[in-house]
């Protein structure tokens, strides 16, 4: 199958390469080899490699900085979603394209459903969200166009050969690569600080790893509906909840014993940290629908964290 991945320069994407199956004729483009805000270059890619899958992994994921450099983030989020959006319906290719958890606003009391009302509290979730909508409503034909709370797009008649196109949402992402809420912990443990995590927001952190391996999954799905799908950690946590499990993990690696003891790490309210962007208090996924089509879970927490923070050890 020939799969072309957006963004492969960044966290998704470096796990979507490093567990590439054997079948798959990869294109893996990162920023500089295709910028998704470059209509043109969008299209000639997708015409001259001719995908079956595109795979957007490709976003603005700065949270604060969007709040102002909106238009960048939107730029990318939003129109560059559309290009790919377009040039996959042209070219009869499938699209799956990564979202998150904060298109909600977190005044939830249960897990998010698909359905559930959207409502983000920064520039990054509105222009995800933008970006959600212009894949959905791209692909017109889409079944579950429908199924989309907020998106104002009248239902239109689907059409049965449409290609799918499937908007992922996904949690507090960390792995190896890039930046990430465990390497920012580690490294300030490792540096002898003393570390202030906020304790009431309570998310599904997400190892990028095992949302690839569900892509890997979906990719060879090729009669899922289109439309909103949710996959996260099975696990709820708060920052300072996880970021406990990760010092255990650095403890542990490093025969410490009680994380507690060994580094200085406080709880703290969102108020004391002062940074540019709301975010959502509870922002938990419901992956039971992709879960019933048997899309597989992937390694708990613990198991993510001990591997991810020996590598890192290892440099
Ligand atoms: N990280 C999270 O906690 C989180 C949570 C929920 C959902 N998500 C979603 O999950 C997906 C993957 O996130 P991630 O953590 O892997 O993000 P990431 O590490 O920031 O990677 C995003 C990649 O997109 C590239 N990019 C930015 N602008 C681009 C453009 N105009 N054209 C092409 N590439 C561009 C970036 O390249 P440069 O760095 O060179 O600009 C970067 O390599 C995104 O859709 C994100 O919104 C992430």
């Amino acid at each position: 199958m020939k799969v072309l991945l957006t963004g492969a320069g960044g966290q998704l994407g470096r796990c979507l390469q490093d567990r590439r199956p054997a079948d798959w004729r990869l294109l893996a483009a990162d920023h500089k080899t295709l910028d998704i805000t470059d209509v043109q270059a969008v299209s000639r890619r997708v015409k001259q490699f001719q995908p079956q899958l595109i795979i957007n992994a490709a976003a603005y994921t700065n949270v604060d900085q969007a709040e102002s450099d909106r238009e960048r983030a939107y730029a990318v989020n939003e129109h560059g979603a559309r290009y790919l959006a377009q040039a996959a319906r042209h070219a009869g290719a499938r699209l799956i394209h990564i979202s998150t958890d904060y298109v909600f606003d977190g005044e939830g009391l249960r897990p998010y459903v698909e359905t559930d009302p959207v409502n983000p509290l920064n520039v990054y979730g509105r222009s995800k969200l933008a970006g959600e909508q212009a894949v959905l409503q791209e692909c017109a034909e889409q079944p579950n166009v429908a199924d989309h709370a907020q998106s104002g797009a009248a239902p239109r008649q689907p059409r049965p050969d449409a290609p799918s196109f499937i908007v992922l949402r996904t949690a507090w992402l960390y792995s190896e690569y890039g930046r990430n809420f465990v390497k920012a912990i580690v490294a300030g443990a490792l540096q002898g600080q003393e570390l202030n995590v906020v304790n009431d927001q309570i998310g599904a952190p997400t190892y990028a790893g095992n949302l690839a391996q569900a892509i890997i999954q979906i990719g060879r799905m090729p009669d899922l509906p289109g439309g909103v799908y949710h996959y996260s950690g099975s696990v709820a946590l708060t920052r300072y909840e996880f970021a406990r499990k990760v010092l255990d993990a650095l403890g542990e690696a490093q025969r410490l014993g009680d994380s507690s003891e060994a580094f200085r790490f406080t709880p703290i309210v969102s108020g004391q940290h002062s940074v540019a962007a709301s975010r959502p208090k509870y922002s938990v996924l419901d992956n039971g629908k992709i879960q019933k089509l048997g899309v597989k879970e992937g390694d708990g927490v613990d198991v993510c964290l001990r591997r991810m923070v020996a590598a890192l050890l290892r440099g």
